[in-house]
């Protein structure tokens, strides 16, 4: 498998509970480095580009709100197969449905505030990266 770049955002609920060092953990045992992070705060039409896949969708608007509540951290993951091994640490959108041991098992809060996100592909996480970070802060 090929060395990968992902996009990751602790969300709100997360930072908010003070667990970024305990998700951070969890990349780090999977194998996954963290090579770019900064914690910063969004507003409702950033967060509303970023998710601007969804905007049709009937939780959007509750989404960017969210997003836009408190601090998140942004983060680029790197490793072996980095996109799907990120999504297998994350666990499924829905908490109740996520596997035992992984972040959204264990921390979200409901299908909403769930702790975390990660790009689904190559092609959206070099846009995601692109979205929050210069090539010049990415340090492998
Ligand atoms: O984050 P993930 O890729 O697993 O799920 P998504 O289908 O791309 O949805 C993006 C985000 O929208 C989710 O992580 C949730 O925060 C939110 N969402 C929601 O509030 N209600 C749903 N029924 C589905 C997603
Ligand atoms: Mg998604």
């Amino acid at each position: 498998m090929a060395i990968e770049r992902t996009l990751s955002i602790i969300k709100p609920d997360a930072t908010r509970r003070n667990l970024t060092g305990k998700i951070n953990a969890k990349f780090e045992e999977a194998g996954l480095r963290i090579v770019a992070q900064k914690r910063i705060q969004l507003t409702k039409a950033q967060a509303g580009e970023f998710y601007k896949v969804h905007a049709e969708r009937p939780f959007y608007d509750e989404l960017c709100d969210f997003m836009a509540s408190e601090p998140v951290v942004v983060q680029v993951l790197e490793g072996d197969g980095a996109i799907a091994k990120n999504r297998e640490v994350m666990g499924a959108t829905n908490p109740a449905d996520a596997a035992p041991g992984t972040i959204r098992a264990e921390y979200a809060e409901s299908v909403g505030e769930n702790s975390v996100h990660g790009s689904d592909a190559p092609e959206t996480a070099a846009v995601e990266i692109a979205y929050f970070f210069s090539g010049l802060e990415l340090v492998g």
